[in-house]
């Protein structure tokens, strides 16, 4: 397996270490920051992000699942388990009010089919991450350890899928059982902790630039910056003063916003 971070894995860092605005993440290719710094001129998501493949429903979805980020309850019986991670879009965009509907087996491999425990739902916050608090689910009969998830984007169809434990016997046996549905799972005191980052076919535009403060042609209601340039009237200006352009404040006659060069 290749051993460089996936896109998916700089961005996951990126984000957790508060980086965080969706904005000024992407205006930064991510592959950079493991190297130089340097961003990359171009920047480009190629790198195996294809979108998460679905899997079969199940005939234990229940819809109308209860709006919460964790699943225990008072009495809750298993070992505790988070799943966090994020959602992305195809140009690796992360992406926010994602709906998450993760139904699961309780400790000892049933479901809840009268009530809905172990079944809840949740949305992606303004960095599309999401974190469930459960417990690890028990194995049933015919299947490895799973956890079942649907997701949606905005506007977006559904997602049906699963998410797997890597280091279980019988994923090698179960025929649903898909590698590239395997979370990141750490021991966590006497826990766990899964990530797992989703890649929703949604089309998204490529990761726009911020461009210099100012440049271009001068424009009144724009907000320039001491030191930035702009052209008006084919000639070029240096902004003296941080100041927002108004009509009549052209560079040829605020001299003291603007020196020609
Ligand atoms: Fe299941």
């Amino acid at each position: 397996m290749d051993n460089r971070p996936s896109r998916k894995t700089v961005l996951r860092a990126a984000l957790a270490a508060g980086v965080a605005v969706p904005a000024a993440l992407l205006a930064v290719p991510a592959l950079a920051r493991t190297s130089s710094g340097a961003p990359p001129l171009t920047p480009a998501c190629d790198d195996g992000d294809d979108p998460t493949p679905q899997q079969t429903e199940g005939p234990y979805f229940k819809p109308n699942s209860p709006q919460r980020t964790s699943l225990v309850q008072p009495g809750t019986v298993g070992t505790p388990l988070t799943v966090s991670g994020y959602v992305f879009g195809l140009k690796c965009q992360p992406i926010a009010n994602v709906l998450l509907d993760f139904w699961q087996a309780d400790n000892n491999g049933a479901y809840d089919n009268t009530g809905f425990r172990f079944r809840g739902h949740q949305f992606t916050d303004a960095n599309g991450a999401f974190k469930l608090t459960t417990i690890v689910p028990g194995l049933y009969p015919g299947r490895t350890r799973h956890i079942h998830v649907k997701v949606q984007a905005p506007n977006r169809p559904v997602l049906t899928t699963q998410l797997y434990f890597p280091n279980e016997p019988r994923n090698n046996t179960d025929s649903i059982f898909d590698p590239r549905l395997l979370m990141t799972v750490r021991n966590a005191g006497s826990g766990r902790e899964a990530a797992f980052d989703f890649v929703l076919n949604v089309p998204q535009s490529p990761p726009t630039t911020t461009p210099p403060p100012g440049g271009g042609t001068w424009a009144a209601g724009t907000s320039y910056t001491a030191g930035s340039r702009v052209t008006h009237n084919g000639i070029g200006y240096v902004c003296l003063q941080t100041h927002v352009a108004q009509p009549g404040w052209e560079p040829p006659v605020t001299a003291a916003l603007w020196r020609a060069e």
